[in-house]
């Protein structure tokens, strides 16, 4: 009882998620309040924030109508289970997304992060298929380096080795397609790299392998972003799309991190011109205000499963806090910037901009390549040897210390301003990266 107002906390009860916390605890880094494109530190100090919090403050920090939106929504109506009842601005949300996501996904399934979405979308693969009497096609195809959050499902389609290698059996009937990351080819690329479309026809090679009267999906990040920024090779994603409708393979895009217009669309699927049948969505939905994640679902999977269903609910898998009001209301006003800010076509505006940036750091020291689409960007430096990632990791902690927010995966720096981020900005960023490459042994 006494215990609950401990003025000054220890670090030690905070587990601290994917964080380094024995280098953390030892030398803490506190984040106090936030504005517009920058983070501020309890001194007051200023940091200018290169990666929009995790990829997901796409319209900078604290915007006054999402915050008011949601303290209004927060004395209105707090909550409301959505099992078998509704409140309007779920279905004014989803209506408001339905008309933002790819033409012919009209249908969008609530959670409350990226990770939930993922494991949603395996789940209505499997569903579909079972539906239409094709109970064996069970099998999930995935992609090396691939990132699709922290679930057994999404760690089980993904392929960042750490976050499998020590959760023992993951979901069986799983493969995965090989990564499209080609440094000899495609070295320095600006935008999508030419070469790999043909590793897409690594998908027939796995079908030869187990027939598609057994596999029910195949998931990939359209760009994928937390394994170092690897935008996809020209025409690979269309190839994709070719293998999976020939053998009546579902193909997911998780969306995570490229909705919501970091790659100059309001999802990457618009900007490259491949539908997919199913999609996640998450970060960018609310600003990162309230958590939340999402999936869109075509019409053909979702008439299925609706028209098709033998008992009155007809998929038996939801969250307490589906559609939750604090989430509907923050993602509204987001939208609402989004439209009327024209943040979306302003990443299509900065992009070249971006990308000379970006490149001028192609001769900086200890990078060994650098690839760029829509507002993000990847850095990869040569690994120290017998220490993988810490001269990544003395990067970030070293821009910190100057006033800039920057994010590392393994030995690869990731960028991704808000898409409010002026040429300045950007400029501040990329400066205090090669800056900071210049210090690092
Ligand atoms: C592509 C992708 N999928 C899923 C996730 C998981 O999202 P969350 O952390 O909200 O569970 C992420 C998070 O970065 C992601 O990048």
């Amino acid at each position: 009882m006494s215990q609950l107002n401990n003025a000054a906390p220890s670090l030690d009860a905070y587990w601290m998620p994917f964080t380094a916390n024995r280098r953390f605890k030892a030398d803490p880094r506190f984040l106090a309040r936030a504005s517009g494109m920058y983070y501020y530190t309890e001194t007051g100090r200023e940091v200018l924030d290169g990666t929009s919090g995790l990829w997901c403050v796409n319209a900078g920090h604290c915007r006054p109508t999402i915050a008011k939106a949601i303290a209004d929504q927060a004395a209105t109506l707090d909550y409301a289970t959505a099992f078998n009842m509704g409140h309007p601005k779920a279905f004014e949300f989803a209506d408001r997304l339905s008309k933002i996501t790819p033409d012919g996904l009209d249908h969008i399934f609530f959670t409350n992060s990226g990770s939930e979405a993922v494991e949603t979308t395996l789940k209505i693969a499997l569903a579909y298929h079972r539906a239409r009497g094709k109970g064996t096609k069970t099998r999930l195809i995935g992609r090396d380096r691939g990132y699709h959050g922290v679930n057994f499902g999404g760690i089980s389609v993904g392929g960042m080795t750490k976050n499998r290698m020590y959760f023992g059996a993951l979901l069986g009937g799983v493969d995965h397609l090989p990564h499209t990351h080609d440094p000899v080819r495609n070295g320095f690329a600006r935008g999508q790299p030419q070469h790999g479309a043909e590793l897409a026809d690594e998908l027939e090679r796995i079908v030869a392998l187990h027939d598609a009267s057994n596999i029910a999906a195949v998931i990939v990040e359209p760009l994928a972003g937390s394994t170092g920024v690897l935008p996809p090779p020209v025409g690979y994603l269309q190839r994709l799309r070719k293998i999976c409708d020939k053998h009546d393979i579902l193909l997911i895009f998780d969306e995570v991190i490229t909705g919501f217009g970091r790659l100059g669309a309001a999802f990457a699927s618009q900007r490259f011109g491949v539908t997919p049948d199913l999609m996640t969505m998450a970060k960018g939905i609310t600003n990162a205000a309230v958590p939340m994640g999402g999936v869109a679902v075509s019409d053909k999977v979702h008439d299925t499963l609706i028209e098709g269903a033998e008992s009155p609910i007809e998929l038996f898998h939801g969250y307490t806090y589906s559609g939750h009001p604090l989430a509907c209301a923050a993602g509204l006003a987001t939208l609402d910037i989004y439209r009327d800010e024209g943040l979306f076509d302003r990443v299509r505006t900065l992009e070249p901009v971006w990308e000379e940036a970006v490149h001028s750091l192609d001769d900086a020291p200890h990078v060994i390549d650098v690839r760029n689409f829509g507002l993000t960007a990847g850095i990869e430096l040569a690994s120290r040897p017998g220490a993988p990632s810490i001269r990544a990791m003395e990067a970030f902690e070293r821009a910190f210390d100057q006033g800039v927010l920057i994010r590392v995966s393994g030995d690869t720096i990731a960028l991704s301003p808000p898409l409010i981020v002026e040429t300045g900005q950007i400029e501040r960023i990329v400066g205090a990266v090669r800056n900071v490459l210049e210090q690092v042994a």
